[in-house]
């Protein structure tokens, strides 16, 4: 058998970056004839490569390659007026003569390696016209779970079909929307507000996902034992690209991340409390709240009487896209006299290594705001989780865990904070978190039993003979069959 390569690109940002990776090693580890490019794009606010993807160890330095493309002549730059997802989307298109270039270098001329396809992930669809060029086939890699999926086809096929006033006939209304990957039908307050805005992100997402369907086959981050009913549905559903449920691929080792200090000190503290009786806040990457919304949890917390270790960050300064940051003094946003109450009983930290605090036996508990990673690493740790959605497709997973599932309990789910905060920003009381919380850490909660054993269920899937192992290998030799 000849050595084939697949080109991966994903879309700009560690993050991004790092998730790939994971995916590569995994293919390598499973074919000795497959050897694999990334191609990079960076955002021009980047100065140089993460330095992740220096310390690929040397057994997969030989067949993971990076290879980090030049910014192209005409640059496409950030408007403040243009959504994220437009401006990424029109990002990633101005690169293609690039990574077309990149390709030619690699393959025109190699006789010993022949080209196999292109991975990428769901904001680099365009990619898929340079795949088309060169007459491999591309492969989708979507990192949310098989629902999301499916309700990004819906409201695609509902929009091709019967344009948009279908669609935006649910603004605004009560209603309900039933989505072949969701048990129940989905209220329209948890849709993801890229698809109720009525504008060009909506149809640029949308547009995405039309897009998927040319591709010859899409690895989703999920594992059939999760999201049995979701991956039924996907793959009853002729128009949509067989479906490779080969996850969880979680991002472990996250480890120290250069916060040595905060770290030891994190896990010091888990380690003097007894198991299962901390309940975790944190809220990804984007997560933050103004001050008023900080005092109702600072009173839940305190009023709960539950150890609780809460991962609290600054917003950022109005209108402005960026990420929160750590806030120099603590005293000024939590309630008089909080810390010095709660000491012993609670920790208030900034950065929070999520993975390691999830995993360690004290973690009873995980309020989250439901991202599909935070999702995956509570459901791999056994840790059940009271869901508060913050942004993008957060309600919709909030509504498949509490609804669909039975893996975690409600705290707020049709919750939106719009990241161009042009939506006005809703209060949740302390009494709703106290609530919340008591139900999450209450040791009868059935769905402390269910989490538990989907815990189990996801080592099992990833093992040998798993369903996610044999899915990875119909995925592989799919690929070799060219
Ligand atoms: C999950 O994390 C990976 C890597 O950090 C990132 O590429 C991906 O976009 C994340 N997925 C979601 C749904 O946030
Ligand atoms: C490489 O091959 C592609 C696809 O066949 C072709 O479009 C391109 O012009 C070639 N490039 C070079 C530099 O030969
Ligand atoms: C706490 O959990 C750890 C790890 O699961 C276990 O080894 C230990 O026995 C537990 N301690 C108690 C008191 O149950």
């Amino acid at each position: 058998m000849k050595s084939a390569e697949l080109v991966f690109i994903p879309a700009p940002g560690r993050g991004h970056l790092v998730s790939t990776l994971e995916m590569a090693k995994q293919l390598v580890d499973r074919e000795d004839q497959l050897s694999i490019t990334v191609l990079i794009i960076k955002l021009p606010s980047e100065t140089k490569v993460p330095s992740y993807t220096k310390s690929l160890s040397s057994h997969y330095a030989s067949r993971i390659k990076l290879l980090e493309l030049s910014q192209p002549e005409t640059s496409v730059n950030m408007e403040s007026d243009t959504h994220p997802i437009n401006f990424i989307s029109k990002y990633i298109n101005s690169f293609k003569d690039r990574a077309k270039d990149a390709v030619a270098d690699i393959f025109n001329l190699s006789t010993s390696v022949k080209l196999a396809g292109f991975v990428v992930d769901m904001f680099c669809t365009s990619m898929i016209d340079v795949a088309n060029e060169f007459g491999v086939p591309s492969y989708l890699f979507y990192t949310s779970g098989a629902a999301m999926l499916g309700l990004q086809f819906h409201f695609q096929s509902l929009i091709s079909n019967e344009r948009s006033a279908i669609v935006h006939n649910y603004l605004d209304s009560e209603s309900e929307v039933p989505i072949p990957t969701y048990v129940n039908p989905v209220p329209v307050k948890c849709l993801p507000g890229i698809i109720l805005d009525n504008d060009e992100s909506s149809t640029v997402f949308l547009n995405h996902a039309r897009r998927f369907r040319e591709t010859k086959g899409i690895m989703v981050n999920t594992f059939v034992e999760l999201e049995s009913y979701a991956l039924k549905a996907l793959s009853d559903d002729e128009k949509i690209p067989p479906i490779y449920s080969v996850g969880p691929i979680l991002n472990l080792g996250g480890g120290n991340d250069g916060h040595g200090k905060e770290y030891d000190s994190i896990m010091k503290w888990l380690d003097d409390q007894p198991n299962s009786s901390v309940v975790f806040l944190c809220f990804g990457s984007m997560g933050c709240f103004e001050e008023d919304q900080v005092k109702e949890i600072a009173n839940a917390l305190e009023s709960s009487g539950y150890r609780f270790l809460w991962s609290l960050r600054q917003p950022p300064p109005k209108d402005k896209l960026q990420f929160p940051s750590e806030f120099e003094n603590l005293e000024e946003v939590l309630p008089e006299g909080f810390l010095q109450r709660t000491k012993g009983k609670g920790k208030v930290i900034g950065w929070a290594p999520q993975v390691d605090i999830l995993s360690h036996p004290a973690a009873g508990g995980f309020v989250s705001h439901c991202g599909w990673n935070s999702t995956l690493e509570s459901v791999c740790s056994g840790v059940p989780m009271a869901t508060w959605p913050v942004y993008a497709e957060q309600q919709s997973n909030a509504f498949q865990l509490v609804k669909d599932l039975g893996m975690a309990v409600e705290i707020k789910m049709d919750y939106r904070k719009d990241l161009n905060s042009r939506n006005p920003t809703v209060l949740v009381k302390a009494e709703e978190i106290e609530n919340g919380i008591r139900q999450l850490m209450d040791s009868e909660n059935k769905i402390r039993a269910k989490v538990r054993d989907m815990k189990e269920k996801s080592k099992a899937a990833i093992m040998e003979g798993g369903s996610s192992h044999v899915a990875l290998g119909q995925f592989v030799e799919t690929v070799m069959k060219i």
